[in-house]
């Protein structure tokens, strides 16, 4: 685990394997998880990790957006899961479709990491969110908060982010990556609407975080973010 604040702390990305990070905010009353992962496995290594550093493990779970790799470890959570309306939609989608074709789909790349998460299409289980958030929510987490929000992204229609006011932490999932839709796409980063974006960074400036967490890269500067969506602006 990697600790950004007194009670804020991740699992780490792995590239190898595309397995975005996992958060973890502990409050005094509550703990809460950004993302379930991308399968049981996924949960259960984090889950092992929380308890060898004697936390409790989270109560509830945001999910970022309904992407495979952030979304499908829903199904062996502990407590409840929360996600936008879109994102539920979304999984609804999945979930009635053959698992065949899940595991066959044409973005190669990001499916040759399916494949390698999951030996067989029997293995996927994907479990649809237990609370919706259609906006915006703030719970309270004994001696801090977490503000669940949704936000305009380049990257999908359904992104959450979460932000934690006491420490100045934005988890932000994968919105500020492009939008994937082909396998060239994984090579570039993908597309960046303009106005997207533009409504994005605007969210990051309006809030004023110390830190923004991006899934699969980690901590980074607020500074350094905006560059980067600025660099991509229309791209
Ligand atoms: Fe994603």
């Amino acid at each position: 685990m990697k600790r950004i604040s007194e009670r804020i702390s991740f699992l780490e990305p792995d590239p190898s394997s595309d397995r975005p990070l996992l958060g973890y905010v502990r409050g005094t009353r509550l703990s809460l998880a950004f993302d379930a992962g991308a399968s049981c496995r996924h949960v259960r290594l984090f889950y092992s990790e929380l308890e060898g550093e004697g936390l409790p493990l989270p109560s509830l779970t945001v999910i970022s957006h309904y992407h495979w790799d952030h979304s499908y470890g829903i199904a062996a959570i502990n407590g409840l899961s929360i996600a936008g309306r879109g994102t539920y939609d979304h999984l609804l989608e999945d979930m009635k479709a053959p698992k065949e074709r899940i595991y066959a789909s044409s973005i190669a790349d990001d499916y040759d990491f399916l494949r390698k998460e999951y030996s067989c299409p029997e293995e996927i289980s994907i479990r649809l969110p237990d609370i919706i958030c259609n906006g915006s929510l703030m719970i309270g987490l004994g001696d801090a908060s977490a503000w669940i929000f949704h936000s305009e992204s380049p990257h999908t229609d359904d992104s959450t982010l979460l932000y934690v006011p006491e420490d100045g932490v934005l988890f932000l999932g994968d919105a500020a990556s492009g939008e994937i839709s082909s396998a060239s796409d994984l090579e570039t980063g993908g597309s960046y609407d303009r106005e997207k974006t533009m409504a994005l960074m605007e969210s990051i400036r309006r809030i004023g975080p110390l830190y923004v967490v991006e899934s699969h890269a980690g901590a980074i500067s607020v500074e350094e973010e905006l560059d980067y969506l600025r660099s991509r602006l229309g791209s």
